[in-house]
């Protein structure tokens, strides 16, 4: 499946931040562990905190022991051998050139290599970096360089133009990956190949049996030091621009047998969204904030971001026209759980208690798949109760984490998994709308308490569909 090997360096972009700490090293390291490499290779960090080779690496090192539960320390130290550290102002085309001689010095003797730069940095660097890549040197000919970059691709659809125009001053179009880490996650690919490998539910997926579709992303962790990004985010861009989109062109789009074309579809899909026209936008859209947020660290008095948000929508493609799509997410519920759940339509009232036929796709929490069905009770009346039909969906085979899947496939070159920049412009025009009313201060913004579904209001804004959301387990 991967291409044949070539050496690489992986230069990180904000090596001391964050999410290279979390999700980068814990992942890079994995990958080094299970010999998914090709070799020769380096990973070089580059930022602006004061380190050397050694501290970096105790950084890396520190990163992984806390991330990765068992550590292999012989993989451990071979990984450490492979890690390099260049200090540099983002806006210093200086401190690019001594990125480059540096990259030159480690792959002297390489043939045949490509060079990654991975941005782990605010949005408002990455015009800097882009152009500082191409002018100081670490971009040259015959050597591919590739830039990935993870979401949010701006903060709307006029911020992420300016950013695409920016990357697109340096790159080509080819050699940008971007990343959503949902992506990266086996159960959400798994939206599209359960379709595509069980024709049944091909058949089943069709407006005339669908009564609605509900998509649930909900979270037990609340801010978790993130509120310097966080605050001026929100739920709604944070989790609808990107993920719960992406999961719900997964569902609509149309089953492809080529590469290629599987993204033009997932771009297709997106485009046929919309939301149902409506008297206000109150009714297409929901917000809330979970009690106590005010308290946080580092969030301002008076706050109105919100930490839950519902949106309706519906698609255009004629498998799925006339289906409302319910999409939910909060921070402080009760359970770490995404799902989507297929409700089909009313049952024939043959009998008492009987109730929709639903397909749950658990995506995270408990993964797995439950079809929930409805049988007969014993005795000559047609009296039912409910039957449950479910397994678990866990990963077998070559299982990676989200981010190692990802960044291996970039190291290979393989586009599919990440983002166009069409759909996020397309998600972007989404967005923006909802996110502008939600941005008025006459907007409802619903309290819910922690370990809740969400505000009470978004029980009675769906009921008003005849639909009702299933409880986060
Ligand atoms: C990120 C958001 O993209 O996804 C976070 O910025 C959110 O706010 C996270 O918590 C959820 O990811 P996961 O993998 O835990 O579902």
């Amino acid at each position: 499946m991967f291409s044949s090997p070539s050496p690489f360096s992986f230069v990180i972009f904000g090596a001391s931040g964050h999410l290279a700490q979390i999700k980068l090293y814990p992942a890079l390291y994995f990958l080094a562990r299970k010999e998914r490499f090709p070799h020769p290779y380096n990973i070089v960090g580059f930022s602006r905190s004061e380190m050397d080779d050694a501290s970096f690496r105790s950084l890396v090192e520190s990163a992984v022991r806390e991330h990765v539960p068992e550590v292999n320390e012989d993989a451990l130290t071979a990984f450490l051998s492979h890690v390099h550290y260049v200090q540099g102002d983002y806006s210093s085309l200086d401190d690019f050139g001594t990125l480059s001689d540096r990259l030159d010095e480690l792959e002297s003797d390489w043939k045949d290599h490509v060079r990654l730069a991975y941005f782990s940095i605010p949005p408002t660097v990455f015009a800097d970096v882009s152009v500082n890549l191409c002018k100081g040197g670490v971009k040259k000919d015959g050597i591919p360089l590739r830039c990935i970059v993870e979401k949010p691709v701006g903060h709307g659809l006029a911020s992420f133009e300016s950013i695409r125009d920016h990357l697109l001053g340096c790159f080509d179009e080819s050699d940008i990956y971007l990343l959503d880490h949902y992506f990266g996650k086996e159960a959400v690919r798994n939206v599209y190949y359960l379709r595509y490998a069980n024709p049944l539910l091909e058949r089943l997926f069709k407006n005339t049996l669908i009564h609605h579709v509900e998509i649930t992303a909900a979270e037990m962790a609340g801010l978790e030091g993130r509120a310097g990004y966080f605050e001026a985010v929100g739920t709604f861009r944070d989790m609808f621009q990107s993920h719960l989109l992406m999961i719900t062109s997964l569902l609509t789009m149309r089953l492809s047998e080529q590469e290629e074309s599987v993204v033009h579809s997932r771009t297709d899909a997106l485009n046929q969204l919309y939301l149902p026209p409506a008297g206000s936008l109150d009714e297409v859209v929901l917000q809330g904030q979970y009690a106590g947020y005010l308290d946080e660290d580092g969030v301002e008095s008076g706050s109105r971001t919100n930490t839950f948000a519902a949106l309706k929508l519906k698609s255009r493609t004629s498998r799925w026209e006339g289906v409302p799509f319910y999409l939910r997410s909060g921070k402080k519920m009760g359970a770490k759980e995404t799902r989507i759940s297929v409700e089909f339509q009313e049952p024939r009232k043959a009998g008492q208690d009987t109730s929709p036929n639903r397909l749950d796709i658990i995506l995270q929490g408990e993964a797995g798949m439950r079809l929930h069905l409805q049988t007969k009770l014993g005795g000559s009346e047609p009296k039912f109760r409910p039957l449950l039909l479910s397994d678990p969906l866990v990963c077998m085979g070559d299982c990676l984490p989200e981010h190692g899947l990802l960044l291996l496939e970039a190291i290979h070159g393989m586009r599919q998994w990440f983002l166009t920049f069409s759909e996020i412009q397309t998600a972007w025009r989404l967005i923006d709308p909802v996110q502008a009313h939600l941005d008025q201060s006459d907007t409802p913004l619903y309290p819910y308490s922690e370990g809740s579904e969400g505000p009470s209001e978004v029980d009675d804004w769906i009921a008003k569909d005849g639909a009702s959301w299933v409880s986060v387990t």
